[in-house]
């Protein structure tokens, strides 16, 4: 588990594309993301948000874990407000959103997911973590078993119009509560 750099950005990038959702490839299931660029991937490496998971030397999997209140936010925070309003929460300073977690497909079920989120527990063991999951129109089936298989909660529903090209989108938001004991 390494803090990502800017020199893992063009891997990191190869893993999205290659987890993209692609209707040829599975028209019912995948990952429905932000497109970042090399160049995002490499600033949010610079803002210590990107961590990497290796095996060997091929980079496995990788993750964007953000402060809720950092300005990067700004957009996600107005999306999910409305949802989030009807929630117990912790104060504002106590949340982070997983922005993206991907392995790659040729380390998939492997435990890179449950790698990358035991990490982002340690660095933030009294943050509840949020994170949204696409439902409709495709159903991001992997994920919302990754999810429930690590204890996350789907604790509300929120839609919206337009998202990654695709219209009247509905997803899942799902909370992992902080183990304050830790
Ligand atoms: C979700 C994801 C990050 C999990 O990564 P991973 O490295 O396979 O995770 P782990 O090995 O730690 O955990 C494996 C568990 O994930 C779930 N899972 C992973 N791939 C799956 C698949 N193709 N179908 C169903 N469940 C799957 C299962 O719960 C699995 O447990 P099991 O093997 O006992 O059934 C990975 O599937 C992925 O990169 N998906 C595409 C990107 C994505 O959708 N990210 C989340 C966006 S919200």
């Amino acid at each position: 588990m390494l803090p990502g750099t800017a020199a893992h950005a063009p891997a990191v990038f190869k893993i999205a594309e290659l987890q993209k959702y692609s209707p040829e490839k599975n028209p019912k299931a995948g990952y429905l993301i932000s497109k970042y660029s090399i160049d995002t991937y490499s600033h949010y490496a610079e803002q210590g948000f990107l961590t990497v998971v290796q095996k060997g030397s091929a980079l496995a999997g990788f993750s964007v874990v953000i402060p809720w209140m950092n300005p990067e936010l700004e957009s996600s925070r107005d999306r999910l407000k409305p949802f989030l309003s009807e929630l117990t929460l912790p104060d504002v300073m106590q949340i982070v959103l997983l922005d993206q977690i991907a392995s790659h497909p040729d380390m998939a079920r492997s435990g890179a997911g449950t790698s990358l989120l035991q990490n982002f527990r340690r660095h933030y063991p009294r943050h509840t973590i949020l994170s949204a999951i696409m439902e409709s129109p495709v159903s991001n089936a992997a994920s919302i078993s990754w999810h429930l298989k690590q204890g996350f909660l789907r604790v509300a529903t929120f839609s919206a119009q337009e998202f990654c090209g695709f219209q009247n989108y509905q997803s899942g938001l799902y909370r992992f509560l902080a183990t304050t004991s830790e």
